[in-house]
């Protein structure tokens, strides 16, 4: 009786060992819960009964709000699914605006329990570019939207929040409630929190490609951006690099940095495309 129970209690060990993490996925801008279908569906047909959560809220036009909003609201919802894993943590997928607004819960998140932080083509140095502005404020030219951008009303939406106009440093420093302080440009009361939380993570992985057509610059995904004669800056050139503001260089040096770039994939194919899910998302999913 006891001999059964014992093997009964090892296979429950056992098969809650090899049972892959649970994944958290955020959603990009203007869509939500529904357009990650696909790869939530692709996780579990490759890695049979991984649980998904798949976050659902700020989808369609609330995916404007303010960053600093949905990153505390999508918080709350983390520390839900935490809670219910504590042991074994978590894996996160970001995708697009997901992969930066995620990125900013962990660190506003100081115990978050994410193991593997997957940043899915996010613009997580910015955005400055037509392409990418058309498809939401179709009136506004890249040129001139700082003066919408860098004002105390543009500083309402997401995309004011991380917009980076090259051309603008001062008024992105002076404006720009977010993306400045996420990445610790601007150093403040939460700049040894952002890295620290970071550099929880065991993998953190930043996947881009020249092909995306709509994070601009592509590189952007791999936190790097155009200088103000818009030439890009790779990243281990990059200050958030060489200072180490928010950890990426240690964790580059600890082997848990992962900087993929793969060619021919446009921006709304990394999350449908199987093959692409194959190669580089589902290798870092344990
Ligand atoms: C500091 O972090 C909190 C969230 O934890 C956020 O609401 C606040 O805006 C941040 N302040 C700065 C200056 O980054
Ligand atoms: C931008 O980077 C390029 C290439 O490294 C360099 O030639 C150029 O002088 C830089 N521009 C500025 C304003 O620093």
């Amino acid at each position: 009786m006891s001999l059964t129970l014992s093997a009964a209690v090892l296979f429950l060990k056992i098969s809650l060992t090899i049972a892959y993490r649970p994944v958290f996925i955020y959603h990009g801008i203007l869509t939500g819960a529904d357009s990650m279908k696909h790869l939530v569906n692709r996780i579990q047909e490759v890695h049979p009964d991984t649980v998904v959560y798949n976050f659902e809220r700020f989808g369609g036009w609330s995916s404007l709000e303010n960053a600093w909003h949905q990153v505390l609201e999508a918080q709350s919802n983390l520390k839900a699914v935490c809670d219910l894993h504590p042991e074994e943590g978590i894996n996160m997928i970001g995708y697009s605006q997901g992969g930066l607004l995620g990125r900013a819960v962990l660190q506003t998140y100081p115990d978050h329990c994410v193991k593997t932080f997957i940043s899915l083509s996010s613009p997580q140095a910015g955005q400055f570019g037509d392409n990418f502005l058309h498809l939401i404020f179709p009136s506004l030219v890249a040129k001139t939207a700082y003066q919408l951008f860098y004002s105390y009303v543009g500083q309402h939406t997401s995309v004011g929040n991380y917009w980076n106009d090259p051309h603008h440093q001062d008024l992105f420093e002076e404006f720009s409630i977010f993306l400045p302080y996420v990445n610790n440009r601007i150093i403040s009361v939460n700049s040894t929190q952002f890295r620290d939380t970071l550099l929880r993570l065991d993998h953190l992985v930043l996947i881009g490609g020249p092909d995306d057509g709509v994070i601009t610059p592509w590189q952007s995904s791999h936190f790097s951006f155009y200088n103000e004669t818009f030439h890009v800056i790779p990243l281990q050139d990059s200050v958030i690099y060489t200072e180490d503001l928010i950890g990426l260089k240690t964790l580059q040096e600890s082997g848990r940095l992962h900087v993929i770039e793969r060619e021919n994939v446009h921006h709304y194919q990394w999350h449908r495309t199987n093959d692409v899910i194959d190669d580089v998302i589902l290798p870092f999913l344990d």
